[in-house]
């Protein structure tokens, strides 16, 4: 039977329903595990009905496996579905009563719905009341559509299976062939076989290479955790979204819409087994072709990242107990004394008074903080932004009443997480207990009782709007920090522990660490969206929305920032984030680059991890390769612990080396900033990524598919670190078919393929790819000053002698909306035959007029320029530079705001 709805195809093949089982064993790869829990025997196997049979190579495949006739048979007709799609209802396979955990759904439905010729949507649910995600999906850019890029195949042979096709390749992207759906209570599963193993993303987890390994059966839990990232487990953020490139290069991406404790299981088939306690299943995949457009309509579906205020893509400089005003301002001192430029200055626990969020220190109880609101007063005077960090866990302890004001008003504005019973849920965090207990290492057992703000409720929405105003009125902070909010706590579950029933002991639990309470409320506690136990990973997401939402009028027009250190898709709408509490070891700065990359991928493209690591001591070495390559994250923050007081690993703490190291590190990112900045516009306005790896441009380079030691900014700027100890060399990869630039002599790489590089401690290699024209400015102590400097260009020419490029400009802290109300500046840039032209696309932000584009650094013409005309009148201020023959051009004194033709002749 055929089935076709304007121009998509949808196959029904229904083959007969007898079903004859193999008496071989299948082959390990195929097979989907039976029995999910530790010791499976033959005889716990077969007594649930699955097939036992002892894998033959690969002794990670389960020996206890589904049957093929295991799943779901279609029941009545197929339906077509307003939106535009089908709806197909299933019953439980008879010829199968395998159940892994009980309470299975005896019929359920698939809905394809067919967004746009780029998006489809699949649901499959068992059409009761479960809990759906509260994120708005964005409908798409282009609804409906002609020319669909997939079409859907599917069979009832033994059981139901579909196949999502690209229509230009044929390759499947969602194959669900190999069986195993499950749609219980408490347990959903879905098994995708992939077309290939070139897959990225799903997180929050370490991940030690950025490509998936689909050999080693490893399974990516995913439940909110306040975690140190150490290998696969589950720590901040989930996102259960992945990105895959198929074996022509074309891309897709897939999010599985839930927020339940899931897990996605890698297996060699390949496939994602996907595994959720609770929800349903709501699938959407963007078909791409390319994979920045894949990615893009991941991000304007889940809601891409506003632009940042422009001073928060400078250096920001952080760490726990500076512990004095005095500290604090010796380390902005040094830095700026060593010529290292520093926009953002962050405070911690040490500001507040006994760590208690929102107070600070005015009469040096604790800590010398007395005397700050002058000082951050003082320091925007001189274009340093401050940050203040805020926990959504209030002290709860009866003798702060009445004076601490988030308690008081907290009780009376009914703004926590409750109980079953309706009184507040209670956990345990800092401060507690006299302020003594403190100088003991901050751990489990520490804390003092805390209520949980209740981030979906309107007025706790309101109540965090009243104290951070009141708080701004103190502390006149430009952005914050909300830290423990997966939510963290140091008792698990309730200080009066949780009730045993299946929603805190639920029959399957995922490969998270320990359990679904583990320091953190319990799951039958309740939110206005519904019980923890869905929404636990929505925490920080709800927290990040509500705050935004909450001092968005506190800033009037002006853009606020904010760091999240949990996530969910979506978050970028409201927050940064950095990766959590790393360690300060050569393996985390490695590991920093594929976790940046996939933050880009998941939709929060301004991501950084603490810079020089969190816990523990770098060495010098480490922490000035770590400095190197930190100046290029697209957030850019250097933070440690307090258990290291006495020991300091901000930039300027080190040697002279170290320090010029740094100094000209961040000095070339202040002067990229404007390219920078361009790309966190068209992230805005198209979505995709800002940090990416080689793959993102060359997804058909089979070398460029494993590379995770390098990374690109936008599609031309190569980074290539060193990420190992004592290296003075790095292996780099430079893909066929665009020429590098070496970024500070023009000079080009003559052979495409593997390259070494010489990196001298001081050095980190940067290339900028042909074909690309990079906005640049002179660069300063911080965006304040350098936003009043000279722009320049870099023109880096492909093999054919063109360049292109764009310059996205704005006052940089007006709302973020800029776009849609047109108070920017945009041009076009275009290198061809000799002659560089700007074309102004829209000239309405006031600020750019009386700067001037001053200069411009020309890699890769085809011969030596000897005369350089400026719309038509000879210029003669520019040298030829070796061993690159760069040409550099100065004083050009062109409004930067202006239409201009600017010839190269030989
Ligand atoms: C945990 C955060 O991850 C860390 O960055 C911060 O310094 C501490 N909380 C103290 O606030």
């Amino acid at each position: 039977m055929k089935l076709k709805r304007v121009a998509v195809t949808v196959i029904l093949v229904v083959m007969g329903t007898t079903t004859v089982l193999s008496q071989e064993c299948l082959s390990d790869s195929l097979r989907i595990n039976c029995y999910l829990w530790e010791g499976a025997t033959q005889e716990l196997c077969e007594a649930k009905g699955c097939t036992w049979c002892p894998s033959s190579m690969d002794e990670l495949a389960p020996s206890c496996y589904l049957p093929p006739n295991y799943g779901y048979n279609i029941d009545g007709p197929i339906s077509e579905i307003p939106e535009g799609g089908y709806r197909i209802n299933l019953k439980r396979s008879p010829a199968s009563n395998i159940s892994y955990v009980g309470a299975d759904s005896e019929e359920i439905s698939t809905f394809f719905y067919f967004d746009s010729d780029e998006r489809l949507r699949i649901k499959i649910t068992d059409n009761t009341d479960r809990f759906e995600v509260p994120l708005e999906i964005k409908p798409p850019a282009n609804p409906g559509g002609e020319n669909p890029q997939y079409r859907i195949e599917f069979t009832n042979n033994p059981v139901f299976s579909f196949k999502v096709i690209r229509v230009s390749s044929g390759a499947a992207v969602f194959d669900t062939s190999l069986g195993g759906l499950t749609f219980a209570n408490q347990f959903i599963q879905i098994v995708n076989k992939v077309p290939s193993t070139n897959g990225y993303g799903i997180g929050e987890n370490e991940q030690l290479s950025y490509r998936h390994d689909f050999s080693k059966w490893q399974v990516f839990p995913i439940y909110t955790k306040d975690d140190a990232p150490l290998g696969n487990k589950n720590v901040y953020g989930a996102h259960p979204t992945y990105t895959m490139v198929e074996p022509d290069g074309s891309t897709h991406t897939i999010l599985f819409l839930n927020s339940n404790a899931q897990e996605f299981l890698l297996t060699p088939a390949p496939s994602y087994t996907y595994r959720t306690t609770g929800g349903l299943l709501d699938i959407y995949i963007f078909m791409g072709p390319t994979p920045e457009e894949a990615v893009g309509q991941y991000h304007q579906a889940v809601g891409p990242q506003p632009i940042p205020a422009y001073w928060s893509l400078g250096f920001n400089l952080c760490r726990w107990n500076y512990n004095s005003i005095g500290n604090m301002n010796a380390t902005i001192e040094r830095t700026r004394e060593a010529g290292i430029p520093q926009d953002v200055q962050f405070g911690d626990l040490d500001i507040m008074f006994d760590w208690l969020t929102f107070t600070y220190d005015s009469n040096a109880t604790y800590n010398n903080f007395s005397g700050l609101p002058e000082f951050i007063r003082e320091l925007k005077t001189r274009g340093i932004h401050f940050i203040q960090s805020v926990n959504a866990q209030i002290s709860s302890e009866e003798r702060r009443l009445p004076w601490y004001e988030p308690l008081r008003l907290g009780h009376e504005m009914d703004v926590w997480v409750k109980r079953p019973n309706g009184t507040p849920s209670t956990g345990t965090l800092w401060p507690g207990g006299e302020h003594e207990g403190w100088d003991k290492p901050a751990g489990p057992g520490f804390g003092g009782p805390v209520h949980f703000t209740d981030f979906s409720r309107p007025s706790a929405i309101e109540w965090w709007r009243i104290i951070c105003a009141q708080y701004r009125d103190v502390l006149d902070w430009d952005g914050l920090w909300l830290d423990m909010n997966e939510p963290a706590s140091w008792v698990s579950g309730d200080v009066v522990g949780c009730a045993d029933n299946l929603i805190n002991h639920p029959p399957y639990t995922p490969g998270i660490t320990n359990n679904i309470s583990d320091l953190t409320i319990c799951p039958d506690h309740v939110q206005d969206y519904g019980i923890l136990y869905n929404t636990h990973s929505l925490y920080g997401w709800s927290q990040a929305r509500g705050s935004f939402e909450a001092i968005k009028p506190l800033f009037g027009t002006n853009r606020t920032f904010q760091l999240s250190r949990s996530t969910f898709p979506g978050s970028g709408q409201w927050a940064a984030h950095w990766l959590g509490d790393n360690f300060s070891t050569w393996g985390n700065l490695a590991s920093s680059l594929i976790g940046i990359m996939g933050f880009n991928l998941f939709g929060t493209p301004q991501s950084g991890v603490d810079i020089c690591g969190f816990y523990g001591r770098p060495s010098e070495e480490l922490c000035t390769r770590w400095l190197q390559v930190g100046a290029f994250y697209p957030y850019s923050r250097n933070h440690n612990v307090r258990s290291t007081s006495e020991f300091d690993q901000d930039p300027a703490s080190w040697s002279e080396a170290s320090r010029n190291s740094t100094r000209e590190a961040l000095m070339i990112r202040y002067t990229i900033l404007p390219y920078m900045y361009n790309l966190f516009y068209i992230h805005r306005v198209r979505g995709g990524t800002v940090m990416r790896a080689l793959w993102a441009e060359f997804p058909g380079d089979q070398v460029a598919l494993g590379v995770d030691t390098q990374f690109l900014i936008g599609p031309a700027f190569l980074v290539s670190p060193v990420l190992t100890e004592g290296a003075t060399e790095v292996e780099a990869y430079f893909p066929e078919g665009s020429r590098w630039f070496a970024y500070r002599n023009g000079a080009e790489i003559e052979e495409a393929g593997s390259v070494i590089l010489t990196a001298p401690f001081g050095v980190i290699n940067l290339h900028v790819r042909g074909g690309y024209i990079l906005p640049t400015q002179e660069p300063a102590l911080n965006t304040m000053l350098s936003r009043q400097n000279a722009f320049g260009l870099i023109v880096a020419l492909d093999g054919s002698y063109a360049a292109r490029g764009e310059m996205y400009w704005d006052d940089g802290v007006t709302h973020a909306e800029v776009q849609d109300e047109g108070v920017y500046f945009r041009s076009t840039l275009l290198y061809i035959d000799g002659n560089l032209t700007q074309t102004v696309v829209n000239d309405a932000y006031q600020g750019i007029s009386g700067l001037e584009m001053d200069s411009i650094r020309l890699f890769g013409a085809p011969s030596i320029i000897s005369t350089i005309l400026l719309n038509g009148e000879e210029h003669t201020d520019f040298e030829i530079h070796l061993p690159g023959n760069e040409l550099r051009v100065h004083n050009l004194n062109i409004p930067v705001n202006s239409n201009y033709m600017i010839t190269f002749l030989p």
